[in-house]
């Protein structure tokens, strides 16, 4: 893959993608869009690829949103391709069937912060600023900013977020459920890497199972999200990782699970 605004590495069952464009604080460009896609259908395809976490280059930005350049020249057709696009890649992220892990090392707004809300846990140090500041561009989130803000932390909080365009620190964004954990800069790596190794030690089939049910159960009526938790629950019942994990457990030894 011939990329220009990503780093991109595998190592140990664990992705990692660099946004690489830190003079821009690693701003979004269609370019960097169209990168981001290639690589996430990569890591989907490949079975050896476990766990993916996604950053920014530099000490300053996760990603500070989309460029700003580029959406002062969008016609409103192109808008609507550039929004549709964009959130086409977001739910590709959200419905990858492995955990993506964002390790926000900095700011994330505007289309940076719709990226984490895409991605299945959020680990920030604690210099990291979260937002979406949209509306002091005269704009509105267009990555599905309002749609997952909305359902993570309740409508009084996303709008006052949204119409502000303010945004928070990170003891704010743990108390609101919007990251799993806050570190030191220093220990963001470390602590992101122990967890993506834990989770790429785990079974696969049980990973997707519940990766699928929590999120395309949050929006369906309980019964229906029961019945695709049912469904998860008897196909992981047919895997030989659910005969490995019953059996060390039993046997009391570590559970060595292969993803079959
Ligand atoms: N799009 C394009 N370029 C961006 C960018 C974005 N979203 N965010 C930062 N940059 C660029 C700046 O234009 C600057 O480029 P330059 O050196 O060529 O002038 C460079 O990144 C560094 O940013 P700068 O603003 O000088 O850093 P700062 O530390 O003073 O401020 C921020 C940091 C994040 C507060 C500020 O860059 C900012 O507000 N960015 C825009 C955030 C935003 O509105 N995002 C939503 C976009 S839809």
């Amino acid at each position: 893959m011939n990329l220009k605004n990503l780093l991109f590495h595998k190592s140990d069952g664990v992705a990692t993608i660099t946004i690489n464009r830190p003079e821009k604080l690693n701003a979004l460009n269609q370019q960097t869009l169209m990168e981001l896609h290639d690589v996430m259908l990569d890591v989907r395809q490949d079975q050896s690829v476990r766990v993916i976490i996604l950053t920014g280059a530099g000490e300053k930005a996760f990603v500070a949103g989309a460029d700003i350049s580029e959406i002062q020249q969008l016609t409103a057709t192109d808008a609507h391709q550039f929004a549709s696009r964009g959130q086409a890649l977001m739910r590709m992220i959200e419905l990858m069937p492995k955990p993506v892990i964002a390790m926000v090392n900095g700011y994330a707004l505007g289309g940076g912060m719709e990226l984490a809300l895409a991605c299945h846990l959020r680990l920030a140090s604690d210099n990291a600023k979260l937002g979406l500041p949209e509306i002091k561009l005269g704009i509105l989130p267009g990555f599905g900013g309002t749609q997952r803000l909305v359902r993570l932390i309740g409508r009084t909080r996303a709008l006052g977020m949204t119409l502000t365009g303010e945004p928070i620190g990170t003891s704010e964004a743990l108390s609101l459920g919007l990251i799993n954990q806050v570190t030191s800069p220093e220990a963001l790596h470390p602590t992101t890497q122990t967890l993506a190794k834990m989770l790429a030690q785990s079974a696969p089939h049980a990973l997707a199972g519940i990766l699928e049910s929590v999120i395309l159960g949050q929006d369906m009526p309980l019964e229906s999200g029961l019945a695709l938790e049912t469904s998860r629950f008897a196909l992981c019942c047919s895997t030989q990782d659910m005969q490995e994990g019953t059996t060390a457990f039993l046997e009391k030894r570590p559970a060595q699970f292969q993803g079959n």
